[in-house]
């Protein structure tokens, strides 16, 4: 068996004195999306945090590639090949399109830009024609885009994405969808999808895992995301 890209075990973390991570264990193998499924405030930015070094963790380990990373520097886990897309996108808001990619891709693989420039351009289309316009500008949607996209400008190894989906209209929530579907039969990124969209997580993950308060308490296939989700979200988010 090949190494997990990415082994998470016994993971805390506190706010102050408050736990909100408590031993979290984790694997992603290379090419492998899994969704991290639970209601607000169980702990699912948090860790995404913890992963890319936002957070100091308080017991634990985090491999990422063989490698121990845990309380490394944001930049240096960036620039290792762990890419998050947080809730709020980040993006330089009086920047173009154009220069959000090109940023994107100074913490690695500068010199590919133009390749991975197309390779964005042709998941998101509307980013090429928009690539002038100023990313304050854009729609919510067309911003989730760019931040993805600026993502992928790094060449990621894993990307951690935090509901992407969030008030997103059906039409790019599909858009979303069909490009993290491409970026998984690629087979070359592991991805880490925060979702409260069961039916977009079913599209996307091999496996899941539900949060709750800080720790784990379920996880499941793909097809257990699929046919009626009254029965899981009343044992997921309730
Ligand atoms: N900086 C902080 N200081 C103190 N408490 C925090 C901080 N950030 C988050 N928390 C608390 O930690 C818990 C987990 O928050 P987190 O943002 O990880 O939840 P989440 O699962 O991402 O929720 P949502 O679905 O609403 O985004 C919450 O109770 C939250 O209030
Ligand atoms: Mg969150």
């Amino acid at each position: 068996m090949a190494e997990p890209v990415l082994r998470v075990s016994g993971l805390e973390v506190r706010y102050g004195r408050l736990p909100a991570l408590a031993g979290i264990d984790l694997e992603l193998d290379r090419g492998e999306a899994v969704g991290l499924l639970g209601a607000n405030g169980a702990g699912k930015t948090t860790l995404l945090n913890a992963l890319s070094g936002f957070l100091k963790p308080h017991a634990g380990r985090i491999e990422f590639l063989g490698r121990p990373i845990a309380g490394t520097a944001p930049h240096a886990v960036v620039r290792q090949g762990l890419l998050q897309v947080s809730q709020e996108r980040d993006l330089f808001g009086e920047l173009t399109v154009l220069d959000n990619l090109q940023l994107g891709s100074l913490a690695r693989a500068p010199q590919n830009a133009a390749r991975n420039m197309e390779r964005v351009f042709g998941y998101f289309p509307r980013l090429r024609e928009r690539s002038v316009q100023k990313a304050a500008t854009m729609s919510g949607g067309e911003q989730q885009m760019l931040a993805i996209g600026r993502a992928l400008m790094a060449e990621p190894r894993v990307l951690l994405l935090d509901e992407p989906s969030a008030g997103l209209s059906p039409l790019f929530v599909d858009e979303i969808g069909a490009m993290m579907r491409a970026l998984k039969s690629e087979g070359e990124i592991s991805i880490i999808l925060v979702e409260q969209n069961i039916r977009l997580a079913a599209r996307v993950v091999d496996r899941f895992h539900v949060l709750r308060a800080g720790a784990a308490v379920a996880q499941g296939v793909a097809a257990d995301l699929e046919g009626d989700h009254g029965e899981l979200a009343r044992n997921f988010y309730l």
